[in-house]
């Protein structure tokens, strides 16, 4: 179902309700949408396409506004599959129509698809008129991918904003901020933003600094994932920029993995002495907790403790996967705090110590390495774990 958020201006996009992991990876227990626009002008333009399975719903949107074949342009924000992978079949029924997208979309396009349609690779700022209405484009590379570009309308001021101020849950026909459980994309978008552009974090900052130079009086964000912001455009824009900030929180997030219950014992008695100093506390069991709120509750924590059995003479895998998404995510670096247990040889929290020296992140005394249950001792320890991290806490 097609609807008009400004006159002339339609969502034609779809909800997922099936896919259980975006990228095969994140849990989207709300699920996703697929945002696409379409602009009726004296020239009709698409703005993004949908994932390829939800090709036919999207283009039976389409078709309520009206016939496919009078696409004029496809515009093409971003090539990522969930964007673009119903391209083809547009291409089949919008055979006039020209795609519109960055250089490097370009190559990303020839070779996902190999699209014949006509294209016009458009440069940063460049305009494109449809008659009353010009288009501008903005170039914002790595949001999320190099060849990421926004569509900004001049005339009403909308900011088709891609992934950025975009999140995970689906619409269900609540298409604006003024008619959605805002608790609920509060949540969602910052689990998106923690898990899709984390490793891109400078580049939110980037774009909103340009999306701000325009000197332009926004009037509504209308990203490829979530609602559309009318009521408040900046809203988003102000979470956005306060999640990508490269200041830290003044908090301690406790990440551990336990197999019968000592390790998970060392992160209990931390966490409590932690909050007997007045630390905040999130804390994440990893054989439990999805990896998606982990990599959000720990992505900004001021300082990130970490527990581990040794399994095998290595770190616990959960938590070895949990190290890995630290590295690959470019996690800033930070104090890290590390405890964990073992029942011969040890070697899990020695490894843990020796990778994030290497990562040239710094590791706070005291590491707890405990061999079986812990001791009166050891549990001391904790308190003086406790004192460090809140003593970098409050920095
Ligand atoms: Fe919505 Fe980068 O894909």
């Amino acid at each position: 179902m097609n609807r008009e958020i400004v006159k002339g201006v339609y969502y034609v996009g779809v909800d997922d309700h099936h896919t259980v992991l975006f990228e095969n990876l994140w849990a989207l227990p709300h699920g996703v949408s697929y945002n696409s626009y379409l602009i009726v002008d004296d020239k009709i333009a698409l703005i993004e396409c949908v994932k390829e399975p939800w090709a036919d719903e999207w283009i039976g949107n389409i078709r309520e506004v009206v016939d496919p074949a009078k696409i004029d342009y496809i515009i093409m924000n971003h090539m990522e599959p969930d964007h673009t992978g119903a391209l083809p079949h547009i291409a089949k029924l919008a055979e006039n129509a020209t795609m519109i997208y960055t250089p490097k979309a370009s190559d990303m396009q020839k070779s996902f698809y190999d699209v014949r349609l006509r294209e016009k690779t458009v440069t940063d700022l460049e305009e494109l008129s449809l008659g009353k209405r010009t288009l501008k484009f903005l170039h914002t590379q790595f949001l999320h991918w190099p060849e990421t570009m926004m569509t900004y309308d001049m005339q009403d001021h909308i900011l088709f904003s891609c992934d950025a101020f975009g999140s995970f849950g689906a619409l269900n026909g609540n298409h604006f901020d003024d008619e959605i459980d805002m608790r609920m994309v509060e949540s969602e978008s910052r689990r998106y933003l923690s898990v899709i552009i984390t490793s891109y974090l400078k580049f939110i900052q980037q774009a909103i600094a340009k999306v701000t130079g325009l000197g332009i009086d926004l009037k509504m964000v209308a990203p490829s994932h979530g609602p559309v912001y009318r009521r408040d455009p900046t809203w988003i824009i102000n979470r956005y920029s306060e999640w990508s900030s490269p200041d830290l929180e003044k908090g301690c997030t406790i990440i551990y993995g336990t197999m019968y219950g000592f390790t998970q014992r060392v992160a209990m008695t931390l966490k409590r002495e932690l909050e007997n100093l007045s630390v905040p506390v999130k804390i994440h069991n990893l054989s439990y907790s999805d990896m998606s709120k982990v990599v959000t509750d720990s992505l900004r924590a001021g300082v990130i403790a970490i527990g581990t059995p040794t399994y095998d003479a290595y770190p616990f895998p959960r938590v070895w996967a949990f190290v890995d998404e630290m590295e690959g995510k470019r996690f800033a670096k930070r104090p890290i705090g590390l405890f964990g247990t073992f029942g011969w040889g040890g070697g899990g929290v020695k490894r843990l110590k020796d990778k994030f020296e290497d990562l040239k992140f710094e590791v706070l005394e005291p590491t707890i390495d405990v061999h079986g249950r812990p001791t009166s001792q050891e549990l001391e320890d904790c308190k003086r774990l406790a004192e460090t991290i809140a003593a970098k806490v409050r920095l």
